[in-house]
Parts: C-alpha cells; structure tokens; sequence
C-alpha cells in the first residue's frame, strides 16, 4: 500500500462509489437545513436523513460524498491527546432503498483491498451481534470467519439523536501488536490502540425518536461513513490526525509564526494542536456563514476562535495570527471546497 495524501484519497473514494452508480454530490453546508435537532453537520448522513426518511425524493437513489463535519464533543480533550478534534471530513456512500448488505459490504472490501491495496491481514470487520447475514456476507466476500467479531448494541449498533439508525458492520484496521496492550483476549473493539475502527456501514433500518423507540423503514437503507483523516492516518502511516499531510501543514504554519518546534515540548504542542484544530473548524464555519455569538452555533465558534487565541498568547503569539493561518486552511482544500476559495477575503476579514 502506497502513502497517499488525503486530497488524493478523497477523489479516489469518490470516483469508485461512482464508478458503482453513485452520484458524487458536493459537501452540504455545516449548518443543518430545516433540523433543529443539531447545532451543526456533524456526519456525512446527517443532511440526508429527509431521503431516508422518504420525506424528500433523492436526485439518485445512490449517492456518495466527503462531508465537512464538526463534533465538540471532547473539545476539552483536544490538545491535550494527538487523537480528538473538532473538524473532521466523512466519506460516505448511500443507499436510499435501493442496495444493501449484499453491495455495500463487497464494495467496501474492494475500495480498501483493491484500489488502496490495504493487506487483507490488516483488516477485520465486526458485525453486530445478531446480524449473522451481514457475517455471512463478509465470509462471502473471502474474510475468514474468526476474523470476524461480533459485538454489542454499544459498538455495532449506529444511532445519533434521533432519525435513520440500524446495525451497523464496523472495519477495524491492525496497526501492529507494538500498539497492543499485550491482554490475550485484545482483539477489536479493545480499548488500546491495537485496532483502528476507520470505517461504519450502518444497515440503517429504523426510524429511532432519540428515545429508544424504533419504527422500521419501509425500505432498508445503507449509510457508510469513513474517518478520513483516520484513513489518511492508516495510509501514511502516522499515528495522528496532526501528522497527516494537509493537517501538518496547518501546524507548521502556527509553529513558523510562533517561532517554535513541534515535539520539543509537551505546553507547546498542546497549544500548536488546539490551534491547528480549532482553525480548521472555524475557517469552515465562516465560510458557511456562521458569526461568533453568545448563543448556538454562533458560540459554538466564538469560543472555538477564542481558545485559539488564547493558546496563541500562551506561544509568546502578542498580535492576530489566525487570519495568516486560514490561508493555509483554505489552500490546502482549495479542491475539494471551493467555496472557501471563494469566500477568501471575507474569512480572513
Ligand atoms: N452514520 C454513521 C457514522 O456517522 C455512518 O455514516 O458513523
């Protein structure tokens, strides 16, 4: 398998779902239209729940994208691990009633063991625990059944608010037993750092209501969603989110106007990554729109603008810097976004 940059393995995720009849659709914007049940886009299947739900008639029953997503989730844990991050991009494929298990699972493996050459020794799925036609149709697809493992409604079954939700069929990549916590019973799903989970197929079946209420879609659908910075991780073989090449980038530009180095102090590469994040998320979000303010969203960004800042001062940074930052944000997925291009002067502003 051949390092590749994440720019490339975007359009490679792409162009393979449509080469299997998928229509490539751009990102959606972050903030959600008409759905007042999220602040913020923060999976690829989020903008699409009205065409699962058959409220709205899809362009294509078959879709695919790279989903600009921000999660805030463990904001106070980024920095302070090379792992959490508020900004992510999700690649994802979708079905709305018209494939499912028999396709999704087989095209899956074919992305990852035939157009990134990943070695099938590295790669093991989970099914959920009751879900024996989806292991059934992994062993088809040429996985050896013990490599298969079953697991819980906690792991392997998908649901986020409310909306679509279903079974889901997680591929976990080894990274080798010198990741391992060394326990004979580490296998995915452990805890350690062993096996990457980098890619979910959710058999998305049911409409839940957030409350544990679950009604089953006239049709199944499938939803799949893909890290892909953890897959750019798994691709050039780093083992965080800040060494991956556009995201590296990004730091170095905070590093070069810091006038410090990375991975020469622990202080110091806290706040070169809360910086590094935070610029990706909020360069994205004024793009589409969003203004700092005391309430929703709009907070959501003011706060992310001023941890930033913050850790700027904390590197001996004493003038505004995060406007010189954004041009490297923007530049490094000018591609695939150009929308940021587009709307330059006025995210710098
Ligand atoms: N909805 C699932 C997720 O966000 C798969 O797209 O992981």
């Amino acid at each position: 398998m051949e390092p590749l940059s994440l720019n490339v393995l975007r359009e490679k995720y792409l162009s393979f779902f449509e080469s299997k009849g998928h229509l490539r659709l751009e990102s959606f914007p972050l903030v959600p239209q008409n759905d007042n049940s999220l602040l913020l886009i923060n999976a690829g299947m989020a903008p699409l729940k009205p065409y699962f739900k058959g409220e709205r008639v899809p362009p294509r029953k078959r879709v695919t994208t790279c989903q600009k997503c921000v999660r805030t989730l463990d904001i106070d844990n980024v920095g302070k691990t090379s792992r959490h991050g508020t900004f992510f991009e999700m690649l994802g494929n979708f079905s709305f009633g018209d494939y499912f298990k028999e396709e999704a699972i087989p095209w899956a493996w074919e992305f990852l063991t035939k157009v990134l050459e990943i070695p099938e020794s590295r790669l093991y799925p989970s099914v959920y625990v009751e879900d024996d036609e989806a292991l059934e149709i992994w062993v088809k697809t040429g996985v050896p059944r013990e490599r298969i493992t079953k697991l819980g409604k906690d792991d392997n079954f998908w649901e986020i608010g409310s909306g679509p939700c279903g079974p889901c069929s997680e591929i976990y990549f080894d990274r080798g037993e010198q990741y391992g916590c060394g326990k004979p019973d580490c296998a995915p799903g452990c805890d350690c750092d062993r096996y990457v989970e980098f890619w979910n197929l959710v058999f998305s079946q049911f409409n839940g209501d957030g409350e544990g209420h679950y009604e089953k879609m006239e049709h199944p659908n499938i939803d799949t969603g893909m890290g892909l910075e953890r897959l750019a991780c798994i691709m050039q073989g780093v083992d965080n989110l800040f060494e991956v090449d556009t995201v590296q980038n990004i730091l170095k530009h905070v590093a070069r106007i810091a006038d410090v180095e990375y991975h020469k102090d622990a202080k110091t590469d806290v706040s070169l990554r809360v910086i590094t994040d935070h610029i990706r998320s909020t360069t994205f979000m004024v793009s589409d729109g969003i203004l700092p303010q005391n309430e929703g969203r709009g907070y959501v960004l003011r706060r992310l603008l001023r941890r930033a800042a913050r850790h700027g001062r904390l590197l001996g940074i004493n003038e505004p810097f995060l406007y010189k930052v954004c041009e490297t944000v923007i530049g490094e997925n000018a591609n695939a976004y150009p929308e940021l291009v587009e709307h330059k002067d006025y995210i710098v502003k």
